[in-house]
C-alpha cells in the first residue's frame, strides 16, 4: 500500500492534483480503497485538456459546412405509409426490437429529491414517468405479441434509488435481468477554475455523469449490445426518461430506416420558432449532425424557405433509432466535451467544506448527437409535436411538469 501511494502521489504531483490526498488519512479503510480507485481510473491528460479547453471556449460553428437535412414528414407519406409500417411491424413482432431509456441525467432544472424518472408529473393517476413509459412500452409490445427489452441507463448516483424504485413497484411486470436491465453511464471528475480536480463531502473525488452522449460506450462496456444479440435484437430505440408522450415503438420509424437500408433514424418536431432552445437536424460536412441552439447562428434559425417554413426546422428531440452495429460503431470513439458551469459543494485543500453561492466548477458532458457523424446516414422522420413531445425540464413555466401534464392529458383524452 506504502508503495502504491507514493507511485500515486508522483503522479498527482506530476498534474499538481496533490491536494486529491491531503485528506486521505482520515478516511475509513473502505473510502481510502475506493479514492484509489478513483485516482488510478482518472485520465489525467484528457481532465488537463478539458480544463485547457474551459480556457479558450467557442460556441461558433468552425469551419463546417452546415447544410439542411431531407426528411419525411409522416403525415405526408400517403402510399408508403403503409409499406414501412408493414416492414416495421413485421421487425417488431419478430422481436428485432429494444427500447433504451437515459435516466441518469440530474435533473438539476426539475429540482426533484430522487431520480427524474421516479417523478409524478401531477396527474389523476399519480403516476411516476417511469410507470408512464412503461404504460406505452407495454401496450405497444401486446399490439405486437411481444415483449420489448427495456434497457434503463442510470448513473451512480441515482442507481440505487431507481433500481428500488423499479422493485417497489415490481418491475411494472417486467423481469428483472430477463427482459429490464439496468447499467450505469460513465462519470467524470468535476474541476475548479484553476483545473483543480474536486473531492465532495463524502471525501472522495466529486464525479458526475459524462452526459447522454455516455449511452454508446455504457450500452457496450456494460455488455448490453451484447446481450441485446443475445435476444435476437437489430433495432434500438433510444429515448430520455422526461418525455411522457414518447413513442418508443413506432413502426413507421423502424420501416422507413429498414428500407432505406440506413443505420439509425430519428424523430423531429417542427421548431415552434427561430428562438426555441433546441437543437436542429442538419447535415455537417455531409453528414447528419444536430447544430445546438447555442451554436446556430442567428441568421441561419431565422432563414426560411419560399413557403415561410424554417430551413433549420427539424427539432431534436432525443428520439431515435439504430441498429446494434452503429451503436457498437459510435460507442469505440471518443466523444467531445461540452462544458457546463455547475454550483459545487466541495471540500477544499485544508479540509473546510465551501458551499458557493453561484457556479464555481466545470463540469463535462458528452452529446449523444456528437456520434451521428460516424454514420453514412439517417432518415429523419418529422412526427406530430402534440402526439410525441412533452418534456419535463423545468419546475415551472414551458416544459414544466404542468405542460407535460395538460399535453399529456389532451392527447390520452383525458379530462
Ligand atoms: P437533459 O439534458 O435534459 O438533462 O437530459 P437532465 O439531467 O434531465 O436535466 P438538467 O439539465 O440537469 O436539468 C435529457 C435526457 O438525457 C438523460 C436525462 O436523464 C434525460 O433523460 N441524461 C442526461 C443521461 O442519461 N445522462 C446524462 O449524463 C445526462
Amino acid at each position: 500500500m506504502e508503495e502504491e501511494i507514493e507511485d500515486i502521489k508522483k503522479k498527482l504531483k506530476k498534474y499538481s492534483q496533490e491536494h486529491l490526498l491531503n485528506n486521505f488519512e482520515n478516511l475509513s479503510e473502505e473510502k481510502q480503497k475506493r479514492l484509489l480507485e478513483q485516482i488510478e481510473n482518472i485520465d489525467f491528460d484528457l481532465i488537463k485538456s478539458l480544463y485547457d479547453t474551459t480556457q479558450n471556449i467557442t460556441t461558433e460553428i468552425q469551419d463546417d459546412q452546415i447544410k439542411p437535412i431531407e426528411f419525411f414528414d409522416k403525415e405526408k407519406l400517403y402510399d408508403d405509409y403503409k409499406k414501412y409500417k408493414e416492414i416495421g411491424e413485421k421487425a417488431i413482432r419478430t422481436k428485432k426490437l429494444a427500447a433504451v431509456t437515459m435516466a441518469g441525467g440530474q435533473g438539476t432544472r426539475l429540482g426533484h429529491d430522487g431520480p427524474k424518472g421516479t417523478y409524478d408529473i401531477g396527474l389523476e393517476s399519480h403516476k411516476s414517468l417511469f410507470e408512464l413509459l412503461s404504460d406505452g412500452l407495454k401496450e405497444q409490445g401486446k399490439k405486437y405479441g411481444v415483449i420489448i427489452p427495456w434497457f434503463i441507463m442510470t448513473s451512480r448516483e441515482n442507481n440505487d434509488a431507481t433500481v428500488d424504485f423499479f422493485a417497489k413497484h415490481r418491475y411494472f411486470g417486467y423481469e428483472k435481468d430477463k427482459n429490464i436491465f439496468f447499467f450505469k453511464q460513465g462519470e467524470l471528475p468535476m474541476i475548479d477554475t484553476e483545473g483543480k480536480i474536486l473531492i465532495g463531502e463524502d471525501g472522495l473525488i466529486k464525479e458526475a455523469a459524462n452526459g447522454h452522449g455516455g449511452i454508446y460506450e455504457a450500452l457496450v462496456k456494460n455488455g448490453m449490445t451484447k446481450k441485446m444479440r443475445e435476444l435476437g435484437v437489430e433495432w434500438v430505440f433510444i429515448g430520455g426518461v422526461d418525455n411522457c408522450l414518447v413513442k418508443m415503438v413506432d413502426p413507421v420509424l423502424m420501416g422507413i430506416a429498414i428500407d432505406k437500408n440506413v443505420t439509425a433514424a430519428g424523430k423531429s418536431v417542427v421548431k415552434a420558432n427561430p428562438q426555441e432552445k433546441v437543437g436542429v437536424f442538419c447535415k455537417r460536412n455531409g453528414r447528419p449532425s444536430v447544430v445546438e441552439y447555442t451554436e446556430i447562428p442567428k441568421e441561419m434559425s431565422e432563414a426560411t424557405d419560399e413557403n415561410g417554413n424554417l430551413i433549420y426546422g427539424e427539432s431534436h428531440i432525443l428520439c431515435n433509432l439504430f441498429n446494434i452495429d452503429a451503436i457498437e460503431r459510435m460507442g469505440s470513439k471518443p466523444l467531445p466535451y461540452h462544458i457546463a458551469f455547475k454550483k459545487a459543494t466541495y471540500i477544499d485543500k485544508d479540509g473546510n467544506k465551501v458551499v458557493p453561492d453561484g457556479p464555481n466548477a466545470y463540469k463535462f458532458e458528452a452529446f449523444l448527437f456528437d456520434a451521428f457523424g460516424e454514420l453514412d446516414d439517417m432518415a429523419i422522420l418529422r412526427v406530430k409535436r402534440e402526439e410525441e413531445f412533452a418534456p419535463v425540464k423545468n419546475a415551472t413555466g414551458t416544459d414544466s411538469p404542468e405542460t407535460a401534464r395538460e399535453l399529456y392529458r389532451k392527447f390520452y383524452n383525458i379530462k
